[in-house]
């Protein structure tokens, strides 16, 4: 039983996309033969960007516990759960916050990047700028060994590595784990119109797509626009399409379809369709569960209830060192 034990959360603003599948949810699944674990739905995070419009965390939470089921999270060996179920993270955030210096939440680099491209909300608020304390909190609380995340993350994680250096400095060595990062590299996965794929850019193909949308969306991308006749040759680096075939077309026919592409003998809407099956066969089993666990949504909540058991019954053994560190009488 002494696997390391690695925390992770996502915001629940909105449908999970082929990003997410596979930048980190593919990684996570692996994850799970190494170590013990905890992952949530951060929708107190999701509150801090769309507290006027709370109703999409509501309905991207339960969806989103649906696709990490149906992609292979395994509630058996992983603890999900979600964070406004552990009132605990609270109570943390709040005694977190009296030891954060205040200078070190305005130099934050993804504090200050979120706020530009996020420009639309009103981000102005304590609770935007407290989040990475927010964050440290779910990850402290259940002595993380680990975080993977993604490289914009980091300067979250190093403010939570400051935080328990200060804390445990404060009020005695030892108290909070102090957490490293497992880096994921997150392969670039380009949207319908060949810029990042991303929510907010409306270029967005999801996870949960069905059969007939995944085709319209595919057939709507763009190719290398060299290949303005079926006659025209092309390049597949140049190609919006193409990396999809990285992700999901064995070696051999993407040798015959670079082949194909650079000598025109390949065509671009067959070079879709050849996406499409593979796309097609890779997410059908994932359709097959989503479409079962939308059907009972009480196995979910069941999943979700046992998680948060495990999850409050760790997180109290951190709170009661951390109160009696503070010297609050519990
Ligand atoms: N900030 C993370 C993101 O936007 C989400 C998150 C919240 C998180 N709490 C966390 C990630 C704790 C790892 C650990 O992706």
């Amino acid at each position: 039983m002494d696997r390391k034990r690695i925390v992770s959360g996502i915001r629940p603003t909105g449908d999970l996309h082929l990003g997410h599948y596979l930048g980190v949810l593919k990684n996570w699944v692996g994850l799970q033969d190494e170590y013990q674990c905890f992952y949530f739905v951060a929708d107190w995070h999701a509150l801090t960007s769309e507290y006027r419009d709370p109703g999409i965390i509501e309905k991207s939470a339960r969806e989103m516990v649906i696709i990490w089921l149906s992609v292979g999270i395994d509630p058996e060996r992983s603890i999900l759960f979600r964070q406004s179920h552990i009132k605990s993270h609270a109570e943390l955030f709040l005694l977190l916050s009296m030891i954060t210096p205040l200078s070190w939440l305005e130099r934050n680099p993804t504090y200050k990047e979120m706020r530009e491209e996020l420009k639309g909300k009103d981000l102005g608020t304590f609770g935007f700028l407290g989040y990475p304390v927010l964050q440290a909190s779910d990850i402290v609380i259940y002595s993380a060994d680990q975080v993977p995340i993604g490289e914009d993350q980091l300067p979250h994680l190093e403010l939570t590595r400051e935080i328990v250096r200060r804390f445990n400095f404060l009020y005695g060595e030892g108290i909070l784990k102090e957490p490293k990062e497992i880096l994921t590299e997150a392969p670039k996965v380009p949207g319908l119109d060949g810029r990042k794929m991303s929510k907010s850019y409306d270029n967005a193909i999801f996870i949960s797509e069905t059969p007939e949308t995944l085709k319209l969306k595919v057939m709507q991308m763009l190719t290398d626009i060299k290949r303005k006749t079926r006659k025209d040759p092309g390049e597949p680096g140049d190609c919006n399409l193409y990396p999809f075939h990285t992700f999901f077309t064995d070696e051999e026919t993407r040798a015959e379809i670079e082949l194909g592409c650079r000598t025109a003998s390949l065509g671009c809407v067959d070079c879709k369709h050849i996406l499409i099956r593979n796309l097609t066969g890779e997410l059908q089993p994932v359709w097959e569960k989503v479409d079962y666990y939308r059907k009972h949504a009480s196995v979910v909540d069941d999943i979700l209830a046992q998680g948060a058991a495990k999850a409050v019954m760790e997180s109290d053994s951190t709170m009661t060192r951390v109160r009696s560190a503070m010297q609050l009488v519990t």
